[in-house]
């Protein structure tokens, strides 16, 4: 009997050997059910605090994150007053404050063709005993290119002449095929829950025109159509999801095709927060797919004194193939391994999809529902990451085992972002009226910083020894690199990834990108040739980060700008 079951073990280990796995130990071995397991990745919390409560988060140069956050009473200070922007430094874990004259809460933001980060929108208020603000509705908030390693040179430049054509609280803003902004939606001035003030419009930064382009789709997707999701397809067209409603917006022809609704009755964006994102497109074709994870199922019409936080969020992820027969065929549903609301969707560089951060129950926002819990409208922190792998089989995409749990609630207004260094950046959380903290609150406002570092981190790791600062379209690069002896076998799994990192806010990482380029190493190892994408359809102009990964273990991201660093409009 014993014999038998050493014999087992060790023809299992055998096997295990050869297809070079780790042996599974006798526990697991006894278990029939092990399932596909995601071990390494650990949670990392920093002795450094932000300071602000880190809303929103923008990657800006190789070593800076960009946080903003209302302004309010939080603890960083600036010129005598408290500070509700700030820098975090990602090599040091030291926090900056930085003067912000508007108010940045709830602004959109992304970077423009010339590496420049432009925040629009954000509130029209004050804050008591912060005097100092002005209204930040019709803000554009200018910052960087930074060269400085620290931030230095990183100042922000706000021109009381240079504003939104409209009042925007909650609008998105993504990079487009021209290197500009196209900017949507949001509501004039405060309101509490639902959109009843809407600003259901698109407009450009830099300016295209005299006047907004009105939206039948935002106008249908009333009342929860705040933070509109838009994602930039290959072909210079923008996929846009708010509520469940779908359309393609053509920029050129300034027209909207409606796509079929999300299934179901799923709805998904605030104060109904699921997630969205734009798998990774490869060469040679870039045919987009479309994932939209959790929100709620919820008639909106149900005013939030009679809604609950307990209500529960959905599992459902929604898949789609945009294409003439993709559409055709509709929406694939799939399921998380738990509802999740205020999430995010984020790109890995292997191209597998991060799922963090968010609550079970519940909606986005505070004091608004009829059983608050503090003053959040959610309830249930779901505290462990999944990962979807996208060419995983229908059913099996999604895992969380092995993964850490944060052990810190990422609810309402927190964010996560992919660094350059290859961990992701989570910060924030704060569904209170200002600064709340202490033991007795269930979510007070969270100041402590975490990342969420993948298993290549505590491994020997490939490395892009050089880069060019600027490639060009459609050009084949031969950049010097090295790898450690472990990954030097001549069958090794190559990718290489163009990534946009992101702007992340209110369960949306806005702009977010990931494109495989077509690559090959050396014989001899010390060399990658890759060739970029072939226009800015398929990857808007502008900063982005480079990533080399090799059977899984990716190296630190190149920091380069995509095509010409022009200044919006740009085509190259
Ligand atoms: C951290 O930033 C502060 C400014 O906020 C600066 O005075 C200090 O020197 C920095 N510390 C390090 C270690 O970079
Ligand atoms: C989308 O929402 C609208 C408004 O509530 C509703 O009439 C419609 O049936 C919904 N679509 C689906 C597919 O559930
Ligand atoms: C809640 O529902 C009741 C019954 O339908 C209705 O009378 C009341 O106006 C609703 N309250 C809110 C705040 O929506
Ligand atoms: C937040 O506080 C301000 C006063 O500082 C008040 O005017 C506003 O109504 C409050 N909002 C909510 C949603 O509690
Ligand atoms: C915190 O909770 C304790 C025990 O319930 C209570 O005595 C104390 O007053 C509370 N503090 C605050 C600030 O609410
Ligand atoms: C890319 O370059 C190849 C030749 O290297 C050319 O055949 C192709 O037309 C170019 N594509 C674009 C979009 O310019
Ligand atoms: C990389 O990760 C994917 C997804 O977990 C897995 O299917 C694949 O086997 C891994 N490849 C290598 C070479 O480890
Ligand atoms: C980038 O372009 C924007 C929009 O035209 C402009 O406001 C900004 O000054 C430019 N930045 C640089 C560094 O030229």
């Amino acid at each position: 009997m014993a014999h038998a079951l050493l014999l087992v073990l060790s023809l299992l280990t055998t096997v295990a050997k050869l297809v070079g796995a780790k042996p599974l130990s006798p526990s697991q071995l006894l278990d029939t059910t092990v399932k596909p397991r995601a071990p390494g990745w650990t949670f990392n919390t920093k002795t450094e605090t932000s300071g602000i409560v880190a809303l929103e988060s923008i990657v800006v140069s190789p070593t800076l994150a960009l946080f903003f956050d209302r302004a309010s009473d939080d603890p960083l200070q600036i010129n005598g007053h408290s500070a509700w922007g700030a820098l975090w430094n990602l090599e040091t874990s030291n926090v900056t404050a930085i003067d912000v004259v508007t108010n940045s809460f709830c602004a959109g933001g992304a970077l423009l063709s010339n590496g420049t980060m432009a925040s629009i929108g954000g509130d029209q208020t004050g804050f008591p005993g912060n005097p100092v603000i002005k209204p930040g509705n019709q803000a554009i908030r200018l910052l960087g290119p930074c060269s400085s390693p620290t931030g230095e040179d990183c100042t922000l430049f706000e021109d009381p002449n240079l504003v939104l054509q409209a009042e925007r609280w909650y609008p998105s803003a993504i990079r487009i095929f021209d290197g500009s902004l196209l900017i949507a939606g949001g509501m004039h001035v405060e309101a509490v829950f639902y959109n009843v003030d809407p600003e259901n419009s698109f407009e450009f930064f830099p300016r295209k025109e005299e006047s907004v382009r009105p939206s039948a789709f935002l106008e249908r997707a009333l009342p929860a159509n705040l933070f509109p999701r838009m994602l930039a397809l290959p072909d210079g067209t923008v996929f846009m999801v708010a509520n469940n409603q779908t359309i393609i917006y053509d920029i050129e022809a300034n027209t909207e095709t409606v796509l079929p609704d999300l299934p179901n009755g799923v709805r998904v964006t605030n104060p109904i927060d699921g997630s969205i994102i734009l798998l990774p497109l490869s060469p040679p074709d870039f045919t987009p797919e479309v994932l939209v994870c959790g929100g709620t199922i919820i008639d909106d019409t149900i005013q939030p004194g009679n809604l609950t936080s307990q209500i529960p969020a959905t599992s459902q992820c929604s898949r789609i193939t945009v294409t003439p027969e993709g559409i055709a065929k509709g929406w694939e549903v799939e399921h998380m391994l738990e509802g999740r609301t205020m999430h995010e969707l984020l790109h890995i560089p292997n191209g597998q999809i991060l799922i963090a951060n968010g609550a079970g129950t519940g909606f986005a926002g505070f004091n608004s529902v009829q059983d608050l819990i503090g003053n959040s409208n959610a309830d249930h922190a779901v505290l462990v990451p999944s990962i979807y792998t996208p060419d995983a089989p229908l059913g099996e995409r999604i895992i969380n085992s092995g993964m850490p749990s944060s052990g810190i609630a990422r609810v309402y207004h927190s964010t996560i972002t992919l660094t350059p260094q290859g961990n992701f950046l989570i910060g924030g959380s704060n569904p209170n009226n200002g600064t709340v903290v202490g033991a007795n609150v269930t979510f007070p406002s969270e100041f402590r910083i975490q990342t969420l570092d993948p298993p290549f981190m505590s491994v020997p790791r490939p490395q892009i020894v050089s880069m060019p600062e600027k490639l060009s379209f459609n050009t084949s690069f031969t950049v010097p690199i090295s790898l450690p002896s472990s990954l030097s076998r001549p069958d090794a799994n190559v990718q290489v990834a163009l990534m946009d990192l992101g702007f992340s806010t209110h369960g949306f990482h806005a702009g977010a990108r990931l494109v495989l380029m077509d690559s090959e190493i050396s014989s001899d190892g010390k060399s990658l040739t890759f060739v970029t994408p072939p226009n800015g359809r398929v990857y808007p102009p502008g900063p982005a980060t480079v990533f080399l990964t090799v059977d899984n273990v990716t190296s630190e991201g190149a920091w380069v700008m995509m095509g010409s660093g022009n200044s919006p409009p740009t085509l190259e």
